[in-house]
């Protein structure tokens, strides 16, 4: 393997579809109207000096390194920042350019510490590079005099450092903080000599606004900002192009390694999910994967009572089956089933679900997207027939109007909300709905025209209510709706949603947010232009989950924002994976591809290939397993890289349902919440010790490449298919690639894809069949997969959760920036230096009724439980809003949530649960003993690794 090296074309490529031929040292060229000399020179294989130009920025022409030549005019232009013209005749190499970048090379290098061969970026350096490139042999000005050799480093950042000594003042870090980040953290204060690059006022970059998404350090050309993990390994010498193993935006890095250890992931310009962007997590939390909680060994116990012993994988492995085939012999063979995860790879959801329907026999067989965008699936396919969005992310580009629900993308899907504020920034409207003043609605060079505040849980009735006024001020696109969806379908929604109790006056009354403001938003989306929605979990974990995502389809279909670039909507997906989990046939209704287990074709298709009877039953729910596991039906669980006990609503009856079975399964990294109740823990493998694919929110299927041995031994494809063949169902395989080719081969969606077709394309976006060879950008173009659109009619029923004098505040819950989901990953890395711990945020009217000061510990509780954690007092959210994250399992703040959940799919009611919140003197009982077996977990798992 050899160092994967992007070409740096100087400047981005122009867009324009009008060439323009000129010549450039004698050599003509064609190129895109717009292009830069200097990008036009690198596309002929030319490249000019260069120093503060990179094809990720706009040019600035502030080093004067790449000038040249043009015949006919006058001085020596910097080629960074002229475009071409048809017909100039340009030279690059002469000797008044030769001298002149001699010059400038000088001046830099005299004030720049010369300890070139101790340095962390020595070999990657573009002034190193530079410096030869002029020809540079002596400083005529020598080393002396005033410099910057003593300035001091700051190191506050966990991941990179900035040693200002360094800094050649090229202003590349704080245009991509701007340009591509959208943070502006980084300024160049001061002037001339005494110019030197800040963050925020001048303060150490942990306490500035910087959220460390690491552009500032790709652009750097020097090592003024490097990647501790360089500084202490050094640079890397070979690297594969992998996938994010994080969120659902699936951003592309390169994973650069010295042997088997990573030095640094960095973001892949070819990307098509991120064009070689990051957050914080992908780029630098990957020290998890290395952290020494991580079991390396299978165990086993025979009841949650006894100390795990540690055994081989044949005895693990034999364990599990064998008990797994006991209990199907006790109780029958419903009696089991399987939980597959949306962390691992669609290879491996595929084994799980093929091992629980061809290997236990029956659909018992669930996954975390019951707990997060199960409404979605639901929702979408009625409306449109597909379960999945309908745009690309680059459709983001082509946007005037984002309307973006209960979703809050600078904390959830980091490199979608950057290519966002681009948008926003380059004149594109912006409406929010939130209980919560996320940061789109205010920040740097954005602002949202319209910011709709609603109470939890009314969302079904703020959506219905700009269909009202959609459908009563006549903005209804109705060629479209004629044309493409039910007519008398969409006449009964009209005549619904204009009903008066539909109106933004009546559901003011509900959802709190003013009428006129409702009206202005609706308006907005109508007749803005392209207009698009985007939307989160504070749209599906709701009792209306799934009727939400109608209203916003119904809405998207009655204004004709669909089939094309720039409009659509678009569910942001949590986790990475979690739309190939789906895809891959994880809902015991559904296999691969979205098709029912009634339907008698597809189980023919596979029940001739696996050679095994299939049920034409849909299985278990996650929560009907839990259910039938206290009163005694279900007996045993497969947990693939899932911490129901954290992730999913009412612990207490997770931990009940856990409790009552003979035998749990989880294969996980960590020993983890759920592992309290298990009985075999299979050791699990990360993102970079296996080879797969996940898909990504936009349908984006991407390669996952090994880069290192599993440290347990086996990637997680590999431990199914020893559980399998343990359980009598032989599956056999060779190289994921062949599961793949599987999983083509039946299911009609995915029929044009294999690792061939992703290493050509780089990535494909699913359906790729035959119709659509390279797959499917943006879906629904010129008619809908289901035939019509189909308007459904969206009643509002208020939840059953309701405020009164003992539980008077809301509680709505959501994520943050440097840590994910249950933190199992994030936790184990830097990443806690940003958010420690969870806290709830509570408005300055209800803190002070309560008395309750900022920092001070607070009790949290509903008529489902109680926890304890600090408050943070804010106006970010309203008044009788309390929010938190769940990032951290001595919060446990899945304690308080309740058992409601969506009628259709029973997606978990997280958003929406009355609470009380009172002073509280610090944690509760169970929290000091969480937290005293946690340190104890910890001395035992250390004491084996010392033992060792
Ligand atoms: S790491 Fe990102 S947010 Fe921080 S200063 Fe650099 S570009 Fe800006
Ligand atoms: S820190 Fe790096 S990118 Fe920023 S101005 Fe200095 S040398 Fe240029
Ligand atoms: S935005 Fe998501 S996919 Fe991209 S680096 Fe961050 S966590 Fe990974
Ligand atoms: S690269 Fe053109 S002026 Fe710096």
């Amino acid at each position: 393997m050899t160092l994967i090296k992007e070409v740096d074309y100087g400047t981005p490529a122009a867009k324009s579809e009008k060439s323009v031929t000129l010549t450039i040292d004698g050599v003509s060229v064609s190129v895109p109207e717009g292009t830069s000399i200097m990008r036009a020179a690198m596309e002929m294989g030319t490249e000019i000096p260069k120093l503060c130009a990179t094809d990720s920025l706009q040019s600035f022409g502030s080093c004067r390194l790449c000038l040249v030549e043009i015949e006919g005019r006058n001085g020596t232009p910097a080629s960074c920042t002229t475009p071409v013209a048809p017909g100039i005749v340009v030279k690059t190499q002469t000797p008044r350019l030769k001298a002149l970048r001699k010059g400038v090379m000088e001046l830099y290098i005299s004030d720049h510490p010369l300890d070139c061969l101790t340095c962390a970026a020595n070999g990657d350096c573009e002034l190193q590079t530079q410096a030869g490139a002029v020809g540079l042999r002596e400083v005529r000005y020598g080393y002396e005099g005033a410099n910057h050799f003593d300035e001091v480093k700051d190191q506050s950042n966990p991941y990179f450092t900035y040693d200002p000594a360094k800094c050649i003042v090229c202003n590349r870090c704080v245009r991509a903080c701007e340009e591509v980040q959208g943070t502006f953290a980084l300024t160049i204060d001061g002037r001339g000599f005494e110019s030197r690059v800040a963050a925020g006022q001048d303060e150490p970059f942990l306490e500035s606004e910087c959220v460390s998404c690491g552009a500032c350090v790709q652009a750097c050309p020097t090592a003024t900002l490097t990647e501790k993990s360089v500084i202490s390994i050094g640079l890397p010498e070979h690297s594969a192009v992998t996938t994010c193993a994080y969120c659902g935006v699936g951003c592309t890095f390169k994973a650069e390694m010295r042997g088997e250890e990573l030095v640094r992931m960095v973001p892949y310009k070819d990307g098509k999910a991120n064009h070689g962007h990051s957050c914080v997590k992908g780029r630098f939390a990957w020290g998890y994967a290395t952290h020494r909680d991580r079991i390396l060994k299978p165990m086993i116990r025979a009841s949650v009572s006894e100390p795990w012993r540690e055994v081989s994988w044949e005895e693990a492995i034999g364990y599990a089956a064998s008990e797994f085939k006991r209990i199907q012999a006790a109780y029958g063979k419903r009696s089991i089933g399987g939980i597959t995860s949306s962390r691992c790879t669609n290879e491996e959801t595929y084994l799980v679900q093929k091992l629980i329907r061809g290997g236990f026999g029956n659909n018992n067989v669930d996954t975390c997207a019951r707990v997060c965008h199960s409404p979605t699936g639901y929702g979408l396919k009625t409306a449109f027939g597909t379960s999945a969005g309908t745009q690309d992310f680059d459709s983001i580009d082509n946007m005037d109007v984002m309307l973006l629900i209960g979703v809050n993308p600078t904390d959830g899907h980091p490199v979608v909300a950057s290519h966002m504020k681009k948008r926003l920034r380059g004149g594109a409207k912006l409406i929010v709905i939130d209980p919560r003043r996320i940061d789109l609605v205010r920040t740097p060079h954005v602002e949202a025209d319209y910011h709709l505040a609603l109470k939890p849980g009314s969302n079904v009735a703020v959506v219905t209510a700009l269909a009202h006024v959609i459908v009563t001020e006549g903005l209804v696109n109705e060629a479209f709706v004629r044309e493409r969806c039910d007519w008398s379908e969409f006449q009964d929604w009209a005549a619904f949603v204009s009903e008066p109790r539909n109106s933004p006056e009546e559901v003011e009354k509900i959802s709190g947010v003013p009428a006129e403001l409702i009206r202005g938003a609706a308006r907005l989306y109508a007749t803005g232009g392209n207009a698009a929605i985007f939307y989160g979990l504070g749209v599906t974990e709701h009792s209306q989950g799934s009727t939400t995502v109608l209203a916003i389809a119904n809405l998207a279909m009655a204004t004709g924002n669909l089939g094309r670039p720039g409009v659509g909507v678009n569910p942001l997906r949590g986790q990475n994976n979690v739309q190939g989990a789906c895809d891959m046939g994880s809902f015991p209704h559904e296999f691969a591809g979205y098709r029912h287990v009634s339907d008698d074709a597809t189980r023919d298709v596979y029940e001739s290939l696996w050679g095994v009877e299939l049920d034409n039953d849909p299985g278990l729910r996650i929560p009907n397993m839990l259910d039938a596991a206290v009163e005694g039906e279900f007996r045993g669980i497969y947990i693939q890289g899932e911490d129901i006990l954290q992730s999913d609503p009412d612990t207490h009856h997770v931990a009940a349902g856990l409790a009552a079975m003979e035998c749990v399964v989880v294969q996980d990294l960590f020993l983890n919440e759920t592992a309290n109740y298990a009985h075999v823990f299979l050791p699990g493998s990360t993102f970079l010790e296996k080879d797969g694919t996940f898909t990504n929110a936009e349908r984006r299927i991407q390669r996952v490449r090994k880069v290192m041995s599993p440290k347990n031994g086996y990637g997680d494809w590999e431990i199914t298919l020893l559980l399998a063949k343990a359980m009598g169902f032989n599956m056999d395989y060779a190289h994921p690639s062949e599961i793949m080719d599987e999983v083509a081969r039946t299911t009609p969606s995915f029929a044009g894809v294999s690792y061939a077709r992703l290493d050509e394309l780089g990535s494909i976006q699913w359906p790729c069949n035959a119709a659509a060879p390279e797959g499917t950008p943006v879906m629904h173009i010129g008619h809908f997969a289901a035939g019509k659109g189909k308007f459904v009619i969206t009643e509002y029923v208020a939840t059953d959760e309701r405020t009164g004098p003992r539980f008077p505040l809301l509680l709505t819950t959501g994520r943050i920036l440097s840590q994910y989901n249950v933190g199992a990953q994030t936790r184990r890395t830097d990443n806690v230096a940003w958010h420690p711990e969870d806290r709830l945020e509570i408005h300055p009217h209800d803190a002070e009724l309560r008395g309750i000061n900022d920092g001070e510990w607070v009790k949290l509780h509903s008529r489902a439980g109680e926890t304890t954690l600090r408050a943070l007092i804010t106006d970010r959210v309203a008044p009788s809003v309390v929010y938190t994250t769940f990032h951290h399992p001595v919060t446990q703040a899945n304690v308080v949530t309740t058992e409601f959940s969506d009628w259709a799919t029973n997606c978990p009611e997280f958003k929406v649960t009355a609470v009380q919140v009172s002073r509280s003197n610090g944690p509760s009982e169970w929290q000091e003993s969480y937290n005293r077996q946690a340190e104890q977990s910890r001395r035992i798992l250390t004491n084996v690794e010392a033992a060792e």
